[in-house]
């Protein structure tokens, strides 16, 4: 049994998705469930510790796979981030991938991000007064996404294929695509294609946060017409490559745990346009 109180901020968080459900090598120390003016996070944050520095871990989906990626309380998972001190946001997600080279089990670093979600999930902290516009130019954050690529091709030796660029396709879900849909992703410009990306990429921006996915391809979606995605496709994935998404985490949170006190970690300022709601956090 844990303690249920963590003294000090955590400033670097990971929100794992499916198939990465906790990460090893780290010794937890606490489990906090911070209440948020929206409700409370998926599970309980784990805060573990490296060295000295210590590690908030959240899983998106809830403690035992609770949450669809429609249910997700995004707000309340980046909300009670924010309110333990987090500033930098390691996301994990399983993806579907567009293009021929990305193969099942590859990595990918995505750089951009094209919203088909349906407008349902509640994705902004903005409202009830509280009036704020983010940049989202770049939905990602490039200090880190370099971080993330050297670690992952330090690792090619353990069978880390890194794709260092990518552009995801968040749809809404729960369904998958049809190959239509599938089709015209690609003619965009998709790279991968998950669930997951946002609201929680757009909610980590106005909450001042740096953030950055990494994805891991567990199917070729429908497009390809060879074998369609199915969830035991992606879970099957998913847990023959667990090992390898382990080390590629825990050498990114090695890397910024070493530069745990420059600017990097530090979260992003978006120039005086947040936030009533950063008041009462
Ligand atoms: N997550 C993993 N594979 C996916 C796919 N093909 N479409 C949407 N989300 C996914």
């Amino acid at each position: 049994d844990l303690p249920s109180h963590f003294e000090g901020p955590v400033h670097i968080a990971v929100i794992g998705g499916t198939g990465l459900q906790k990460i090893d090598g780290y010794v937890p120390i606490a489990t906090v469930n911070p209440e948020t003016p929206w409700g409370y996070p998926s599970a309980p944050i784990t805060i573990l510790k490296h060295g000295d520095v210590p590690i908030a871990f959240l899983s998106r989906h809830g403690a035992s796979h609770e949450y669809a990626p429609h249910e997700i309380p995004n707000r309340a998972n980046i909300a009670a981030l924010r309110i333990i001190g987090v500033r930098t946001v390691i996301a994990f997600s399983a993806v579907g991938s567009l293009q021929e080279e990305v193969k099942p089990r590859d990595f990918v670093v995505p750089d951009q991000v094209i919203d088909r979600t349906k407008g349902v999930r509640p994705s902004t902290f903005f409202e009830k007064g509280v009036v704020g516009h983010v940049g989202f130019a770049d939905p990602f954050d490039e200090k880190i996404a370099k971080v993330v690529r050297e670690c992952g091709h330090a690792l090619a030796g353990e069978g880390v294929v890194m794709h260092d660029k990518g552009t995801i396709i968040c749809m809404e879900g729960p369904q998958f695509s049809t190959r239509a849909e599938s089709h015209m992703y690609r003619s965009w410009g998709g790279t991968v294609i998950n669930m997951s990306a946002l609201p929680e990429a757009k909610l980590a921006r106005e909450a001042e946060m740096v953030y950055q996915m990494i994805c891991m391809a567990t199917d070729y979606d429908c497009w390809r017409s060879t074998e369609d995605v199915n969830v035991e496709m992606v879970i099957a994935h998913m847990a023959a490559n667990s090992g390898n998404a382990k080390l590629l985490v825990a050498a990114v949170l090695d890397k910024l745990s070493d530069i745990e006190h420059t600017d990097l970690i530090q979260g992003r300022h978006c120039e005086g346009q947040i936030s009533g709601m950063l008041k009462f956090m």
